[in-house]
């Protein structure tokens, strides 16, 4: 992958790997949350680096509102472009405060995912702090990232995915393979790190 994610824009959905990577992403969601069993109808979700919204878009329809976040402006076209009713598309780096709306209905969250972002950002244990303080207390982060098998590797290790959600002061923490993706005739797992913000 190159460092511009626009240049990604156009071909995502139609790439059936990312695709497949949501779908599986949101069933473990899903094992972990109930969110399709109704009880999510009044819930705030950000999907930090939402890319066109494939995730967005399997959860909006179970929760009150999903604002959808992403650095890059041509991934967020394409989601402004499917029109999804309660999923507002920002096209803000919200890590820093800057672009659209960005301070605005940014904080207040029951469910924060980050589906194939974290082992992107350049200082991941910041990016998760910073994430962790726009929850609501006793609300949820979730990532799901490619497991590397040691640091300095493409994707994270379950050891620096624990590290990040303890020191962004996240309780409940569990850090699990979730799905493998098979891709170019290799095979390469998934992770997925959750954890709770704690009762203020
Ligand atoms: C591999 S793509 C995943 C997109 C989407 N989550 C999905 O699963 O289809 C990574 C996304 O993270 C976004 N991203 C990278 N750094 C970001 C940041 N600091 N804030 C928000 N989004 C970011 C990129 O623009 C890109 O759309």
């Amino acid at each position: 992958m190159g460092d511009d994610w626009n240049d990604y824009a156009d071909g995502w959905d139609g790439n059936s790997d990312v695709r497949t990577y949501a779908t599986r992403a949101f069933a473990a969601l899903d094992t972990d949350t109930g969110i399709t069993g109704g009880g999510w109808q009044d819930k705030r979700v950000l999907d930090f680096g939402c890319g066109t919204g494939l995730l967005s878009e399997k959860v909006a329809p179970h929760v009150k509102e999903v604002v959808a976040a992403d650095t890059s402006d041509r991934m967020i076209a394409v989601l402004q472009g499917k029109a999804l009713p309660n999923v507002r598309a920002l096209h803000a780096d919200i890590l820093n405060g800057s672009g659209q709306d960005a301070g605005e209905g940014l904080g207040g969250f029951d469910l924060i995912c980050a589906s194939s972002v974290c082992g992107f950002l350049p200082d991941y244990k910041s990016a998760v702090a910073a994430l962790a303080e726009r929850l609501n207390s006793g609300g949820l982060f979730v990532q799901w990232d490619w497991l590397a098998s040691e640091e300095g590797g493409s994707g994270l290790t379950e050891q620096q995915v624990r590290d990040a959600l303890r020191a962004a002061g996240l309780g409940s923490i569990r850090v699990a393979h979730a799905f493998t993706m098979d891709a170019g005739g290799q095979s390469m797992p998934v992770l997925m790190g959750s954890g709770l913000r704690a009762a203020d």
